[in-house]
């Protein structure tokens, strides 16, 4: 099987990165990390790919209308030869441009179950709205925020005792665990979105 190439944008420390480089590295995902990208230069995921020889771009969004910064971004994928974008802590909205140049080829993990508790500040929403279960979910984008269809959920517990960095902690963990397996999915096995879901298995 031919490996797929990613490409990673990132905006901050990058622990979902090395998940999914890692699963690369150790034969569990059929893929090669070939490009990461951030909107943020300092961002610590460029220095861990870096590390790991991997090439790594920062191209600050400032001063850039959303879709020349997107032009940017999306030319330096396609330099690398990317065939699958992978969201790991990107802040930034991507713009119907983009998400339909990249139809059904963008991956984001976000730190809910999804569609509970999209957007920001998750884990304070979380335990200001006393759910009991929380987690993660992995999807492909669509034109909204935090919405395209479902590809990998894993639930953790919330604690009583629990604090949005305990929560988050718990959460991450579980996030490391799902992005690579979400991955692994969508390369290896035929699926097709129906509606808004997806749906594994043969493709007639
Ligand atoms: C993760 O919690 C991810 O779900 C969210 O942003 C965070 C990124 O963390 N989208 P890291 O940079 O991968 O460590």
């Amino acid at each position: 099987m031919t490996r797929a190439r990613l490409g990673v944008l990132l905006s901050g420390r990058g622990s979902n990165f090395t998940s999914l480089a890692e699963a690369c590295v150790d034969g569990r995902l059929p893929a090669d990390i070939a490009v990461v990208v951030s909107n943020v230069e300092e961002a610590g995921g460029l220095e861990l790919a870096r590390a790991r020889s991997i090439p790594a771009f920062g191209l600050g969004h400032r001063g850039l209308k959303r879709t020349e910064h997107e032009r940017l971004v999306d030319a330096t994928l396609r330099d690398h030869g990317v065939d699958w974008v992978c969201l790991a802590g990107y802040m930034r909205l991507l713009s119907p441009w983009f998400v339909d140049r990249w139809k059904w080829r963008i991956v984001n993990i976000h730190p809910s179950l999804l569609p509970s508790f999209p957007g920001l500040h998750v884990h304070e929403q979380v335990l200001a709205y006393g759910a009991r279960v929380s987690g993660c979910t992995v999807h492909l984008v669509d034109g909204g925020m935090d919405t395209g269809p479902i590809v990998v959920q894993r639930s953790v517990a919330v604690l009583d005792d629990d604090d949005p960095a305990a929560l988050a902690a718990r959460v991450l963990k579980q996030e490391h665990v799902a992005y690579p397996e979400a991955m692994k999915r969508l390369l290896s096995e035929s699926w097709q979105v129906a509606d808004r879901r997806l749906v594994f298995g043969a493709v007639d």
